[in-house]
């Protein structure tokens, strides 16, 4: 029964008893947050034996260095192996890094400012204007670095299998659009996995500068909340038979396997690209946390142990997904005021109330006592121009909180309908 198909009886009806809902949940005094992409306490205790790693009085890596001393920018050889084989790529073109790949990326777009890329006529800082192209809904920390950078973020639809290329083709013909985000698989926060076709088109693309990059975050490679894990796609090894190898920057860390911030993060590229980051990573520092590095390998042992971590915290983030998705579909589900992701991996659900109604749902939410992330925070500049869009994220809270919290979200969701239809 869509609220369009209710006739005004009908509506005054629902809208009085939505109503009572809204202030008999505003009664509760509710304090409840779903604004947070972080793992749970019962997540991080996952790894907690990485406090304890390396073993005891090992300091060294398998080629006898002494970890504990400055050098070895590219990371050890044994996390940069192991990690090749969870991401198949070869360990000659990944390096390990500190903590976080945010902080890669940043430096990328901060070196290529700066410099230019290694395909660079100049630095990028030097040309007019930079264009980026963002799919939206995306990851609003991306958005931030290149509009920090004071670039013209370009929007483009994210599909069902990855961003809309046919609006990807014609954008790359300005050779002012230098570059775009991408989360390749379990995206943030709709959970499209980009396909084998389209990655293979990114790769092929052809753009009016050479210096054209792709930042590949696969930041949910591994994240699944099933049983299964998708392929990774080998993009360098598309990128290079397409004739375009240095067009991907390859994101990866361990930020929501292990301990975020206190981690490892990965950058992948050509070994062009490599050295081009090298010439600058190497002189804003002499090497990473090595000891760190030394402490992950002893955790996972092998790539099968990392996707061995991942099942357990499938185990506990299943649950709330699927808690979230009920509750979405039990009281939204016959009014056809919504819609929502239903992703296998990853930490978001990407839910679309009625248009011009995200930024209402979000105020009566908070005046409820339920925090939910900003309305238009997945989209640059934090405008949705449909008003549409908001971002859950079900991992942080305990399983009766996001409970409530969700039952609360869809009252508001619907009040907020029936407000947009006058009732
Ligand atoms: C798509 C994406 N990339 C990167 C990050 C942050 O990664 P890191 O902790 O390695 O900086 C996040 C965190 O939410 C993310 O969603």
């Amino acid at each position: 029964m869509s609220l369009l198909s209710l006739d005004a009886d009908q509506l005054k009806e629902l809208a009085e008893r939505t109503r009572k809902d809204y202030e008999a949940l505003k009664a509760k005094g509710l304090q409840l947050n779903l604004t947070r992409g972080k793992p749970s306490k019962a997540q991080s205790d996952l790894a907690n034996d990485l406090l304890s790693l390396p073993g005891e009085g090992n300091y060294t890596d398998a080629a006898g260095n002494d970890l504990r001393n400055y050098g070895n920018l590219d990371g050890i050889r044994e996390i940069r192996e192991l990690w090749g084989k969870l991401l198949g790529i070869p360990a000659e073109n990944l390096l390990a890094a500190d903590g976080s790949s945010l902080n890669i990326m940043f430096d990328l777009i901060s070196f290529a400012h700066t410099w230019g890329t290694n395909d660079s006529e100049r630095p990028w800082g030097q040309e007019e204007t930079v264009k980026w192209i963002c799919p939206v809904p995306g990851y609003d920390r991306h958005f931030a670095i290149t509009e920090k950078f004071g670039y013209e973020l370009i929007t483009v639809p994210m599909l069902e299998d990855g961003p809309d290329m046919g609006a990807i083709r014609e954008l790359v013909q300005d050779p002012q659009v230098k570059g775009m985000w991408t989360v390749p698989m379990f995206s943030n926060p709709t959970g499209v996995t980009i396909s084998e076709e389209i990655a293979r088109e990114l790769a092929s693309l052809e753009t009016a500068t050479p210096d054209f990059r792709v930042v590949w975050d696969n930041a949910y490679a591994v994240h699944t909340l099933t049983e299964d894990f998708p392929q990774i796609l080998p993009i360098l090894d598309y990128a290079r038979e397409a004739g375009n190898p240095n067009r991907f920057w390859v994101m990866s860390s361990t930020s929501k396997i292990t301990f975020a911030g206190a981690g490892v993060a990965f950058f992948a590229s050509s070994l062009e690209n490599l050295e081009w980051y090298r010439s600058f990573a190497g002189i804003r520092g002499i090497g990473p946390n090595k000891i760190n590095q030394l402490a992950h390998y002893e955790f996972f042992g092998s790539a099968e142990g990392v996707r061995s971590v991942m099942r357990r915290h499938a185990a506990l983030l299943a649950p709330k997904f699927d808690a979230v998705l009920r509750i979405l579909s039990e009281r939204l589900g016959e009014y056809e005021v919504a819609r929502w992701t239903e992703p296998k991996g990853g930490y978001f659900i990407s839910l679309d109330v009625i248009d011009g109604t995200a930024t209402r749902v979000w105020e009566l939410a908070k005046d409820a006592g339920i925090v939910l992330t900003k309305a238009g925070s997945a989209y640059p500049h934090g405008e949705d121009p449909n008003d549409r869009n908001i971002r859950l994220a079900p991992s942080l809270p305990p399983q009766a909180e996001i409970e409530t919290a969700m039952d609360g979200v869809a009252t508001c969701v619907l009040l907020a309908a029936l407000e947009k239809l006058g009732a």
